[in-house]
């Protein structure tokens, strides 16, 4: 059987699950979600495409933008001070190219112990350690101008605990809180025509660490920092979807674009069917409230099939937290977000990339 009807067929048995078969099985998300200007897709790791012929028919039917788990971080892509990895990195960008997706890059900063070793042990002092950041943002986003439609620059900056001051990291000890302006001028400057993107979690309803991420990027725009939209992980158990509404809705008051960049809804193990059902629901009110936001342009889920998450080794004891089964049928999750994206109204959305 040819590997898209293989697809279909998956996706027709899964729709035993819809809660209403509103949704016609045989959509692809990508299509559905293009009636809403929206972009909807995964991150992909291990370039699992080639070596898994089901992930790899999935992923091109199904989604519009892709992000690189792991291979566009710091340590895959930079592993030595004088040497880039584009072995890691180029493949994607190459896949998305002849599938019609996007890519988003991630992440041009972060922190230990997500940075190779040569660059969190070598004690720069703070005018080299620009030189640093500034080289590495300036090498890997002008390899991708045009190509790369938005960028992560900075993932995580802020701290989780109140008063949620800024996450001490080489970076802010060493260069202090102007490291995220320089970080996205010399992204800017590199692609001007890259959406560039602050990236955080917990600061999807509202609270103490969505407040400082407001702040955060209010301060940016106060100061003519080219930050486009700000992305929102949303590793999560549940949200309360009014509080989520409300939070994006202010942040979308700051003139920027909402991105949701690493849904994952994570179950106890083993998950039984209210289990299944109940994530289904959170799945749906996350993309409702999306799509009724005029602001969201970008809905990604980290990963998209239970075979290959990064929850059960981060969260011992859970998984279950993606779309697809680790067979690759489609979980209750799944009919949720055809349901939602196939029912919602329309709402008049601006291009993903202004
Ligand atoms: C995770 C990957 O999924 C893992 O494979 C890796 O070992 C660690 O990073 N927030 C982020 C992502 O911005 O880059 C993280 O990805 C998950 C949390």
């Amino acid at each position: 059987m040819p590997i898209d009807n293989l697809v279909l067929l998956m996706l027709a048995l899964g729709c035993g699950l819809c809660l209403t078969a509103r949704a016609d099985a045989s959509d692809a998300l990508r299509d559905l979600a293009a009636r809403h200007h929206l972009l909807i897709g995964p991150a992909v790791g291990k370039h699992l495409w080639t070596t898994d012929p089901v992930y790899a028919a999935v992923l091109a039917r199904e989604f519009n933008i892709l992000t690189a788990e792991n291979d566009m971080k710091w340590a895959a892509i930079h592993p030595e001070r004088d040497r880039f990895n584009w072995n890691a990195s180029d493949p994607y960008v190459a896949f998305a190219e002849a599938h019609g997706m996007r890519v988003r890059g991630h992440t041009l900063c972060w922190h230990a112990p997500f940075n190779p070793a040569w660059l969190e042990e070598s004690g720069f002092a703070r005018d080299a350690l620009i030189g640093v950041l500034s080289n590495h943002i300036a090498t890997v986003v002008g390899r991708y101008r045009g190509r790369v439609a938005m960028w992560d620059v900075v993932n995580e900056a802020v701290a989780d605990e109140a008063p949620h001051g800024l996450r001490p990291t080489i970076w802010s000890r060493t260069i202090g809180p102007e490291y995220l302006d320089l970080a996205f001028r010399a992204a800017h400057a590199a692609d001007p025509g890259a959406t560039l993107v602050y990236n955080d979690y917990g600061g999807e309803a509202e609270g103490g660490k969505a407040d400082a991420i407001h702040a955060l990027v209010a301060g940016m725009l106060e100061r003519g920092v080219p930050v486009h939209a700000v992305g929102f992980q949303m590793h999560i158990l549940d949200i309360d979807a009014e509080s989520l509404a409300r939070n994006l809705a202010r942040f979308a008051q700051l003139g920027v674009a909402i991105h949701i960049t690493e849904l994952d809804v994570r179950l106890p193990l083993p998950a039984d069917a209210a289990a299944l059902a109940r994530q289904a629901d959170v799945y749906r009110k996350v993309l409702n409230v999306c799509l009724r936001e005029p602001a969201c342009r970008v809905v990604q889920t980290w990963g998209f099939t239970d075979a290959y998450s990064w929850i059960p080794k981060f969260f011992p004891g859970h998984g279950a937290a993606l779309p697809f089964d680790a067979e690759y049928q489609p979980k209750p999750a799944w009919a949720a977000m055809l349901e939602a994206l196939a029912t919602a109204e329309v709402v008049p959305r601006g291009g993903v990339h202004d």
